[in-house]
C-alpha cells in the first residue's frame, strides 16, 4: 500500500466507506492468521524506571507514587496461574529498572522455562547487548519494545535520552532480530505533535522492520506528566490542522491498516482501547484486524501501582476476571482461544 492510500484510509471520516477498509482488514486477519485469538498473560514486574517519558505515567519524573519490584516467587506464582490458565505466552513487563539486573531476570527466565514451558516475551525497556544476549541465552523467545514515533524529532521531544546514550530504538529492534528475538514494536495514536504524515510513516517503518508483534493503542493524557500539560499544548500547536485526534476510530483505522500492511503479523487488541471503550474497544480491534489479547495476570496490589495512564482498563480486577472476560467477549464474536505459542515465526515457517 502507498503512502497515498494509507493517508487517504486514515482521514477517512464516512462511516459507509470505512466499512470497507473494516471488512478487507478482518478477511486479511481471518486468511492470515485464523480465528484464534492467543493470550499472552502480562505480569508488571516493576515499576521503577529511570527513564523521563513524557507521557508516561510511571517514569522517572512521576512523584508521589509507590514504587515496587515483585519477587522472583510472586512472578513464578503467576506464570504458572497463565500455563493453568492454558495461556501460551507470559510478558514480563516493566519500567527501565536497574534493580532488575542481568542475573535476576536470567534465573527468572530459566525457571520460567523449566517450571512452565510457556514462550516468554521482555517488555523491560532499552536494555544493554550483553543483557538482551545473556537473556536469549537463557530462553527468552521475545522481546517487545515500541518505538513510539518515526518521527526523530517527535521522539526527541517526548523521550529524553539516557545521557550519552543515542535515541535510535529502531536501531535496537533489528538489533533485537539479529540476536534471534521474535520483535515486537509499536506506537501511541495521537500523541500531541503526532500529524497525519508522521502516522502514515510509522505504519510503512511498520513493514520495513518486518515485525512479529505490533502493539497500537490510543495516547491516554496523564496529568502526572508533560504530555498531560504544557508540553501537549505546545506541541499540538505545532502540529496544527495535522494534528492526529487520539481517538477509538483513529486507532482502529492504524490497527486495520496495521493489518493491512503486515499480514502475518500478530496484532493485540490493546488494553488502552479497552480503557477509552471499555463496552466495545477490545471487540472492535479483534474484528478490526487484531488476533492477540494481553490479559493482565499482575496481582492487585501492584496492579494499582502500575498506572502508566488514567482509568487503565482492570485496574481493579484479578487475573481470574481478565480471563473469564476475554473468554467471553472472544467467544461472543465467534472466535476462538489460539491453542499454543502464538508465534509468527513458528506459523511463517509452517506455511
Ligand atoms: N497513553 C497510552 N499509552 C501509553 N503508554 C505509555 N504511556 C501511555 C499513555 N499515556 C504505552 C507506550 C508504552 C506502552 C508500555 O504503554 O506506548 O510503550
Ligand atoms: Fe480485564 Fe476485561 S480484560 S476485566
Amino acid at each position: 500500500m502507498e503512502r497515498e492510500e494509507i493517508l487517504h484510509w486514515l482521514k477517512e471520516r464516512d462511516e459507509a466507506r470505512l466499512e470497507d477498509l473494516w471488512a478487507r482488514a478482518d478477511a486479511v486477519r481471518a486468511a492470515h492468521v485464523g480465528p484464534e485469538v492467543h493470550f499472552r498473560g502480562l505480569i508488571e514486574i516493576s515499576n521503577h524506571c529511570i527513564r523521563q517519558c513524557q507521557y508516561c505515567g510511571i517514569s522517572a519524573g512521576a512523584v508521589g507514587i509507590r514504587r515496587y519490584r515483585m519477587s522472583e516467587a510472586e512472578i513464578l506464582a503467576c506464570a504458572e496461574e497463565a500455563k493453568a490458565y492454558g495461556y501460551g505466552t507470559v510478558v514480563l513487563q516493566g519500567g527501565e529498572d536497574p534493580g532488575l539486573t542481568e542475573a535476576f531476570i536470567t534465573e527468572l527466565v530459566v525457571r520460567i522455562k523449566e517450571r512452565t514451558g510457556l514462550a516468554v516475551t521482555l517488555s523491560l525497556g532499552e536494555r544493554e547487548e550483553h543483557e538482551l544476549r545473556a537473556w536469549k541465552a537463557a530462553g527468552a523467545d521475545r522481546y517487545l519494545l515500541r518505538f513510539e514515533s518515526s518521527d526523530a524529532e517527535l521522539y526527541r521531544r517526548i523521550h529524553p535520552s539516557r545521557p550519552g546514550a543515542l535515541p535510535d530504538r529502531i536501531a535496537l529492534l533489528k538489533r533485537l532480530g539479529d540476536l534471534g528475538y521474535e520483535v515486537g514494536s509499536g506506537i501511541m495514536v495521537g500523541i500531541p505533535g503526532q500529524t497525519w504524515d508522521i502516522l502514515a510513516r510509522d505504519l510503512e517503518v511498520f513493514r520495513e522492520l518486518d515485525l512479529d508483534m505490533i502493539g497500537i493503542g490510543p495516547f491516554i493524557p496523564s496529568e502526572r506528566t508533560p504530555l498531560g500539560g504544557a508540553l501537549a499544548e505546545e506541541l499540538r500547536l505545532q502540529a496544527g490542522d495535522q494534528q492526529v485526534p487520539n481517538d477509538e476510530l483513529t486507532t482502529l483505522k492504524t490497527v486495520a491498516l496495521a493489518r493491512l500492511i503486515c499480514p502475518e503479523a500478530n496484532l493485540p487488541s490493546t488494553t488502552a482501547l479497552a480503557t477509552i471503550d471499555p463496552e466495545q474497544g477490545r471487540e472492535l480491534g479483534l474484528c478490526r484486524g487484531a488476533n492477540i489479547v494481553m490479559p493482565n495476570m499482575t496481582p492487585p496490589e501492584y496492579r494499582i501501582l502500575y498506572e502508566i495512564y488514567p482509568g487503565k482498563a482492570c485496574i481493579q480486577e484479578t487475573a481470574g476476571m481478565c480471563r473469564a472476560c476475554l473468554s467471553g467477549r472472544i467467544h461472543r464474536i465467534g472466535r476462538i482461544p489460539g491453542k499454543g505459542t502464538g508465534s509468527r515465526l513458528a506459523a511463517l515457517k509452517k506455511a
